[in-house]
């Protein structure tokens, strides 16, 4: 009957240093199997500056609650512990670690006259920029006790001191809309600052802030010119602290790397090291270089970062070496992903080896023409001066194969000689499903490939092309799969202030389709459904996930701005109809030249969503306790649904008989008459009967399918479209050995050939949207109540699938659940973390709470009243 606190945690940060939460909420997460065990009260102890203070609280509450302390100051940190007491006749758990947080620079003043610099040359205009080494030597009178490094650049960066690496972030600062706010990051370098003489580097590429991004060629959207922003601080033992910020004295210079750009990849020649040999380190001759000179303020507010960094999490090694038809040398990784290639490679100096990357192969050669311009290529040029281990520094590539030419005759390219590195956002894993159905286990394993392939600083569309952009509709389809594979509070809170401005940018209120926005100060054309309604749908996803009010509260701005204002309407309130209208995007009807060609209206989908839009609103005011606003849109939601009536249903037969117009009628409960409902319910069986089973939804009707057929008690419906292998379905991706989630239904068609469309992406979020029902429904593991205080234990067992094993790590401790079906006889092991409840029902049987602990249940399949808890291991 254990129970203790496995991890401490401040706001939604994985690690708390360099925070703008001056008085950041704690929570701890629980381990052990102790059974029913609720929490009754809690100590916390904070040191601060030598001191320890003590605070005893009697509450059940373990997540976010209120910091007990004065309030930080800019740059100071805290250690802090927690233990939580039982209630009646139960444990204590022992202290928790203790656990550091650290505000970062909180005023424009703390950074101590810290200035934008460049190097004193004329930018490339128009063109890819030369990335940028900035220097400075500096010496420290004096013992260190602490150093801080607090970074960002205009572009992308990679710092270093005495020559060693500076963290493990890649493509820092990330992605923001930098005219707004403008990420910076805190380093502990007390370890790389030295007594005696020192140098700092910052390296600079162009980025999303100068380089090429977005459609027509585009480029320069916050500024022509790579630059660097930062302030080291030293703080010695005798209580002096040193200040080094980035002004004209340091030093510019450019070096080995020629180009490097998102789209196009790096060329690299390392015949140009030498040069910059030791830049980082004292004592470098720097008479060459140049000098630096100041740039006009940073437009975005420099901000803390509320999501991890961007991080080398895993490599993959070369499964197959080979050549295609026409001769060329390629590799295949055997998993589509996202980063880029290291080398080891050793030849005579000025060999030039450039690598193509690409997600699939067409006719025995790597299919380029799905990533459009970009050129997803990097070149590295040999220095001949012996073994060489290289990696490009600001790019991605999304790929499974590459093409290397101009490896040197004399090298071997064994396994041994390339790795592919690959980068994610470094959420925390949280969630993860395993069944006896092969090839759903498969897909969904692509969906969490996918998933990192595109939380990439923002969530993006697509990982390869010249695309990369935060496509608002992508991101509202897959918010609920995300925030149950990984904890994305702090991913999803800081892409949602960048929302929140650039709605508000000329007081229009409306959402652009993807955000950041390019141009930055472009017209949001079109206003679209669907992605606009991100900004009500994604904050109450959150809400369900992690049930932090504060951020529903921080978020409402947003989604009533669109609703009230962005969103342009006709007389009746729904959509005014003048716009362009993405719609069901890509329904599996959906030409390959027109992927808003859908079956469904797009105004049928446009005002579908708002009805619902509406409602989640209502919702949202009720929740903040904010009666008024409650009263307002339970007023409007009841009107459009009147409207969504007349204008779109005939006796209750919608407009378009299709999967997704029902789906979307049924699970937004836009029937008021009971009769309609039924017969529509019955229709949309019909309809999925017809279609034999096959998908016919797009990007906004199949988040909503599966949970309309569960709705109107049709399970086995959808999971005979679930585990549906031919064209369209969500298996026949894998059966064609996908390996991540793709863009199209038939990104690949069934001849092996490639959709001659030109929106083909083998890496899509969107259509993963049905993991959210795997995990609910077939795994039986949902979110109770807001926050998994409460969790919802209720699987439906279907498809002939005989076992499955879901697992989710709440902020309250593990949740698990494995069921098995043995002819009708069905047994299940659910595993719930303290502090929390289940409702557990087994297939047939009433619901059952329970509390902390590991429970058996089983039943006979079909049949009510059998359930029974056998035992009780705690
Ligand atoms: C993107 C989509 C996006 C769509 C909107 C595409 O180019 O890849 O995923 O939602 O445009 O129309």
């Amino acid at each position: 009957m254990a129970v203790s606190i496995s991890r401490l945690s401040f706001e939604h940060h994985r690690s708390a240093l360099g925070i703008a939460e001056t008085q950041p909420r704690i929570s701890w997460r629980f381990a052990g199997d102790a059974e029913d065990w609720e929490q009754s009260s809690y100590d916390i102890e904070i040191r601060q500056s030598g001191d320890t203070a003590s605070y005893s609280t009697q509450s059940a509450e373990s997540v976010l609650v209120d910091w007990p302390a004065e309030a930080l100051k800019s740059g100071e940190q805290a250690t802090v512990r927690a233990r939580a007491h039982g209630g009646d006749g139960q444990p204590s758990t022992p202290w928790s670690d203790w656990v550091s947080v650290e505000t970062g620079l909180l005023s424009g003043d703390d950074w101590m006259g810290a200035v934008p610099i460049a190097a004193d040359r004329e930018t490339e205009k128009g063109r890819a920029k030369r990335p940028v080494h900035f220097r400075k030597d500096f010496s420290i009178e004096g013992e260190i006790e602490m150093a801080r490094l607090y970074v960002t650049a205009l572009g992308m960066y990679e710092a270093e001191i005495n020559g060693e690496r500076v963290g493990d972030a890649v493509l820092a600062p990330g992605w923001q809309s930098y005219n707004y706010r403008h990420v910076y990051n805190t380093y502990d370098v007390t370890d790389l600052v030295e007594q005696g003489e020192n140098a700092i580097g910052i390296l600079v590429g162009e980025g999303w802030f100068a380089g090429r991004m977005a459609f027509n060629d585009q480029r320069e959207h916050y500024g022509d010119t790579v630059g660097a922003v930062a302030l080291l601080k030293a703080t010695l033992k005798n209580g002096t602290v040193v200040h080094l910020p980035t002004d004209t004295s340091w030093e510019a210079s450019t070096g080995p790397v020629l180009d490097s750009e998102i789209y196009d990849g790096e060329i690299y020649d390392s015949r140009l090291e030498s040069d910059v040999k030791g830049w980082s380190s004292p004592g470098f001759d720097s008479k060459d270089w140049l000098g630096t000179k100041e740039l006009p303020p940073l437009r975005g507010n420099l901000s803390s970062p509320d999501s991890p960094p961007i991080r080398k999490n895993l490599e993959v090694k070369p499964q197959r070496f080979f050549k295609s038809d026409s001769g060329k040398q390629l590799v295949d990784f055997g998993q589509n992903l996202v980063g880029w290639l290291r080398l080891n490679v050793e030849g005579p100096a000025g060999t030039n080896i450039t690598l193509h990357h690409a997600e699939v192969l067409e006719d025995g050669e790597l299919a380029l023409r799905t990533l459009r311009s970009a050129k997803a290529r990097d070149t590295l040029i040999l220095h001949g001066n012996g073994p060489q281990v290289w990696e490009p520094h600001f790019t991605f590539h999304g790929f499974r194969y590459a093409q290397v030419d101009g490896w040197p005759e004399d090298a071997d390219l064994t396994e041994e000689s390339l790795t592919a590195v690959v980068m994610w956002t470094d959420m925390e894993p949280t969630g993860d499903f395993k069944c006896s159905h092969g090839l759903l286990s498969k897909f969904l394993e692509n969906v969490r490939w996918s998933m990192r392939g595109n939380f990439l600083s923002i969530p993006t569309d697509c990982p390869q092309r010249d695309e990369r952009l935060g496509w608002t509709g992508d991101a509202h389809a897959f918010g609920p799969t995300s925030n149950f594979l990984y904890d994305t509070a702090g991913f999803w809170r800081g892409w949602h202030r960048d929302v929140w401005s650039e709605m508000q940018r000329n007081g229009s209120m409306q959402v652009p389709s993807f955000i950041p926005t390019l141009p930055p100060d472009s017209k949001v054309d079109p206003v679209a459904a669907y992605w606009g309604d991100v900004v009500v749908g994604n904050p109450w996803n959150l809400y369900r996930a992690f049930g932090d009010e504060r951020v529903l509260r921080e978020q409402l701005d947003q989604a009533r701005a669109w609703i009230d204002t962005g969103l342009p309407r006709k007389d009746d309130g729904l959509w005014d109809r003048t716009g362009y209208q993405y719609g069901d995007w890509l329904d599996p009807k959906a030409p390959p030249d027109d992927a808003g060609a859908a079956t469904t209206h797009p105004y049928l989908v446009a005002d579908a969503y708002l009805v619902e839009m509406t409602r989640v609103l209502s919702e949202m005011a009720r929740t903040l306790g904010e009666k008024d606003l409650v009263d307002e849109y339970t007023a409007q939601h009841e009107k459009l649904r009147g409207e969504f009536q007349k204008s779109w249903m005939a006796d209750g037969k919608m407009a378009n008989r299709t999967q997704t117009a029902y789906a979307l009628g049924l699970e937004f409960n836009l029937y008021t008459n009971e009769t309609q409902r039924a017969a529509a319910a019955q229709t949309l069986r019909d309809i999925i009967a017809d279609n034999d089973y096959l998908v016919g939804t797009g990007f906004a009707g199949t988040p909503a399918l599966g949970p309309a057929l569960e709705r109107i008690g049709a399970v086995e419906d959808f999971y005979a479209m679930l585990l549906e292998t031919r064209v369209p379905s969500w298996l026949y991706q894998v059966d064609m050995n996908g390996t991540t989630t793709w863009e199209r239904w038939d990104s690949m068609l069934a001849n092996g050939s490639v959709n001659p469309g030109s929106m083909t992406s083998f890496n899509h979020y969107a259509f993963g949207s049905v993991a959210d029902w795997v995990h609910g429904v077939v795994g039986g593991l949902r979110p109770g109540e807001p926050g998994w205080r409460v969790v919802r234990v209720a699987p439906v067992p279907g498809g002939g699938i005989t076992s499955a094993d879901t697992r989710f790590v709440s902020q309250y401790g593990e949740n698990r659940v494995q069921w098995q079906v043995d002819g009708d006889r069905f047994s299940m092991e659910v595993r719930v973390p303290p502090n929390a409840v289940a409702e557990v029902t087994v297939p047939g049987g009433e619901v059952r709470k329970v509390g902390s602990g590991v429970h058996e249940f089983s039943g006979k399949i079909g049949e009510k009243k059998e359930q029974d808890e056998e035992e009780d291991e705690g």
